[in-house]
């Protein structure tokens, strides 16, 4: 009777705890990054899921721009005022100067250390902390928007669970690395090396410069490492539990790496591990929303069509230089076409010409999506380009920092476009560039073109986050995904020790070669000598 009861238990134990995992996990997302524009991606990953039912738990440092949602819960860990005062500083002189990735790059590494110390105060914010110190709280799986902020691998370590690592545009070296892609400096381009459409490989001086760039990245990510090892011990180095693992055991047990890319239709082909999954186009609707009813009307009444301009969420209207907009104004108030204007301050307008309707949030993809909206005048970050292509509208781009005008580049050769300089930009200039990309049918073609590339796949960007987050809860990690090589230390990664014995055996066959020749020379020269001797005598 006894053993009776104690199986009864055992099966009631049993179903109870098998109940909670039918449903949605309870999923954590860690998206610290300072642009509104990452974030955005990152939101998206997670409505997908919590749109299928998963618990989904964010924490952010400002509130991300998206409609409430029954299954996410947002925690904010806010920056400290001095430090957004800082950020916005920052944000401002970068967008201040002209871009080129080398500004860029040296910015990155002189500033890398406030960079880095936000990144820290975020991770060990009481509201943040809460949620990993609590031992109460129980997360099946843990998303890491990247952004030099590796260290926070350490969250998953204290929760126990699988990570994914989200990433907004093609893997850079330090995502390769943590996953084992090949970045081959000879034909996977670097950051902002831009094929022409229809070239497969680079040319000459494009692989000096991009070796160049790779080496440089290269030495960045050593640089790098050493920082996030020092940030981590910082943050998680108290840990009293003698299994906790080190900086580098936890890059050695990320399960998949999402990113917001398509090579098939982007190009090039890279070869990436199966832990890389493509989830280009992430924020992009499959099927866009209804505009709100004023904007509905105006783009419906837009019989010349219309072109949207944005440049993001980045630039301070208010405090970015005057005379850009004041020509910008002057241009687009002439157009037959109507214009949505993004624009921050909307009691401090550029003007009030009948054609221009500003607005300071617009539902830009569904803009996009307007089959009266011709052409958009944008930043080029990597988002609104998505957007553009998927939608095919073509794109007069004027980047402003960061990988903008990589992009930028990129969506000109590929002939989606055309990009300005926006410090030194002239009326006529942006006038006639507008007008070519209106009028010109070329541009329309090649995007249109990408975009029937680009959305045809097997599974949809959001299938594809759907399955391969359900597959790493259901296998509590995919590991098994993962390549060899981030198993190796850098004498075997590089089969140091393998050339080491092939040299050695070389060498001493040589020796031993060189020794019997030796002696056999000696023997006939002995033969020699005596035979002539005999002859001799
Ligand atoms: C939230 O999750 C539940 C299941 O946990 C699901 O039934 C519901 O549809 C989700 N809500 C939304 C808005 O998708
Ligand atoms: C969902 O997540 C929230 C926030 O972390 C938590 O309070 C809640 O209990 C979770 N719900 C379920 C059903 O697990
Ligand atoms: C870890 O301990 C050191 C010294 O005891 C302390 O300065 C540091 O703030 C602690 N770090 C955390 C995250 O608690
Ligand atoms: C659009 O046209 C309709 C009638 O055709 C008119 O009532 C409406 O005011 C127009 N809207 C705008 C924003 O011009
Ligand atoms: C636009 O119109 C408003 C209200 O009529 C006026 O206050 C403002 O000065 C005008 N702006 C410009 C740039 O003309």
């Amino acid at each position: 009777m006894k053993k009776f009861t104690g199986i009864v238990l055992l099966f009631t134990i049993l179903l109870s705890m098998e109940a909670p995992s039918c449903d949605g996990a309870n999923i954590l997302g860690i998206f610290g990054s300072h642009s509104p524009s990452h974030v955005i991606v990152h939101m998206a990953m997670m409505k997908t899921l919590a749109d299928r039912g998963h618990n989904i738990t964010v924490v952010t440092q400002m509130k991300p721009k998206l409609k409430a949602h029954e299954n996410i819960t947002v925690v904010l860990a806010p920056p400290t005022p001095e430090r957004e005062k800082y950020i916005k500083e920052y944000m401002s002189q970068i967008t201040a100067e002209k871009p080129s990735i080398w500004t860029t790059f040296f910015k990155a590494i002189v500033k890398s250390g406030d960079q880095f110390e936000a990144q820290y105060e975020f991770a060990v914010h009481p509201n943040f902390k809460e949620i990993y110190e609590n031992p109460h709280t129980k997360f099946d799986l843990v998303f890491l928007g990247m952004m030099g902020n590796d260290f926070q691998l350490g969250v998953a370590a204290k929760l126990k669970c699988p990570v994914i690592m989200t990433w907004v545009g093609v893997p850079i070296q330090i995502l390769d690395s943590i996953v084992g892609n090949v970045a081959d400096p000879a034909f996977v381009p670097s950051l902002n090396v831009a094929l022409e459409p229809g070239q497969i490989t680079m040319r000459f001086g494009q692989r000096l410069l991009n070796f160049f760039k790779h080496s440089f990245l290269k030495l960045l990510n050593v640089l790098m490492n050493y920082k996030m090892n020092e940030f981590y011990e910082r943050a998680f180095g108290n840990e009293s539990d003698p299994d906790f693992p080190t900086y580098a055991e936890v890059k050695r047990r990320v399960s998949l790496l999402f990113y917001n890319y398509h090579a098939p239709s982007e190009g090039p082909i890279r070869p990436v591990v199966p832990q890389s999954i493509e989830i280009g186009g992430i924020q992009v609707k499959e099927q866009p929303d209804p505009l709100p009813k004023d904007i509905a009307e105006f783009l419906g009444n837009a019989t010349d069509g219309a072109i949207f301009f944005s440049l993001g969420t980045n630039v301070d209207t208010n405090t970015f230089s005057p005379k850009v907009f004041e020509i910008i104004y002057k241009v687009l108030s002439k157009l037959p076409q109507r214009v949505i204007w993004k624009w921050q301050d909307l009691n401090n307008k550029p003007g009030n010409a009948s054609n221009i309707y500003f607005g300071n949030w617009l539902p830009q993809d569904d803009i996009l999506a307007h089959p009266n909206t011709k052409l958009f005048i944008t930043h080029a970050g990597k988002g609104g380009v998505a957007e553009s292509q998927f939608h095919g509208v073509p794109m007069v781009a004027l980047p402003l920092f960061a990988d903008q005008q990589g992009n930028a580049e990129i969506l000109t050769t590929a002939g989606f476009g055309r990009w300005l300089e926006i410090l030194t930009l002239t009326e006529d200039e942006l006038e006639s560039t507008i007008k070519d990309v209106l009028e010109n049918p070329t541009y329309r073609e090649a995007i249109g073109k990408f975009s029937s590339l680009y959305r045809d796949r097997p599974l949809t960007a959001r299938q594809s986050v759907i399955y391969w987050t359900e597959y790493v809860l259901r296998h509590q990690g995919a590991y098994h995904l993962q390549s060899p090589e981030i198993h190796l230390d850098f004498v075997a990664r590089n089969n140091i020790d393998v050339y080491g014995v092939v040299l050695l055996v070389n060498l001493i066959s040589f020796l031993i070669f060189l020794v019997i020749v030796r002696w056999v020379f000696r023997k006939v020269l002995k033969c020699f000598t005596k035979s002539n001797k005999s002859k001799t005598d």
